[in-house]
């Protein structure tokens, strides 16, 4: 069994999230964003910021990636489980992930979007985890910088658990 230790309370996450919704409504006022979330994990995450910005026309999409293998390692082999629908042809296209830990799933899915010319794309992300970065990726919305620790919660899974507690967690195994 797993100890689980807070890490972000949930009157933080609420916080941020909030800051992060302003910036971005300010930054795409008057734009027409196409604000996509990666499955599975940023579900509340991007669930939580779009009823938080302020924007007249938003649309929401979601890919769902998976680096193969079930472990909390990831293998570097990132595949599309499900397409994204929305046409994004020059459009400003928001990236939302959850976590950036290697790097290697935002990398894949940047360099994947290209091929549909967005006008522009742009990332936020609720954590940036540095301590595994193997590519380097950009972070223009940036939630929290926790440095390491195997965490879940607030859509992070371990093999699936957590992902529905509205806190984050740090695994502390026994
Ligand atoms: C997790 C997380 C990020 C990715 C970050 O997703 O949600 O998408 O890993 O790791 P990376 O920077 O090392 O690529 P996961 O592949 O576990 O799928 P999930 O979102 O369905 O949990
Ligand atoms: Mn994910
Ligand atoms: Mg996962």
């Amino acid at each position: 069994m797993e100890k689980l230790k807070l890490v972000i309370s949930q009157d933080k996450i609420g916080a941020k999230v909030k800051e992060l919704a302003q910036t971005i409504s300010r930054d795409y006022k008057d734009k027409k964003p196409v604000f996509i979330g990666i499955l599975k994990g940023a579900f509340i995450f991007l669930a939580d910021l779009v009823r938080s910005v302020e924007l007249q026309n938003l649309e929401i999409d979601f890919v769902r990636l998976a680096s193969y293998g079930t472990s909390d390692k990831s293998s570097g082999q990132v595949k599309i489980v499900k397409d994204i629908e929305l046409d994004i042809k020059n459009k400003d296209v928001l990236v939302v992930e959850d976590i950036i830990d290697t790097g290697l799933t935002l990398s894949f899915f940047l360099k994947y979007l290209e091929k549909f010319s967005p006008q522009s794309v742009k990332v936020c992300c609720l954590i940036d985890k540095p301590e595994r970065r193997e590519i380097e990726v950009p972070i223009h919305y940036r939630g929290f910088y926790i440095p390491q620790g195997f965490l879940v919660g607030y859509g992070l899974d371990f093999a699936e658990k957590y992902r529905h507690l509205p806190e984050v967690y740090e695994i502390i195994r026994e």
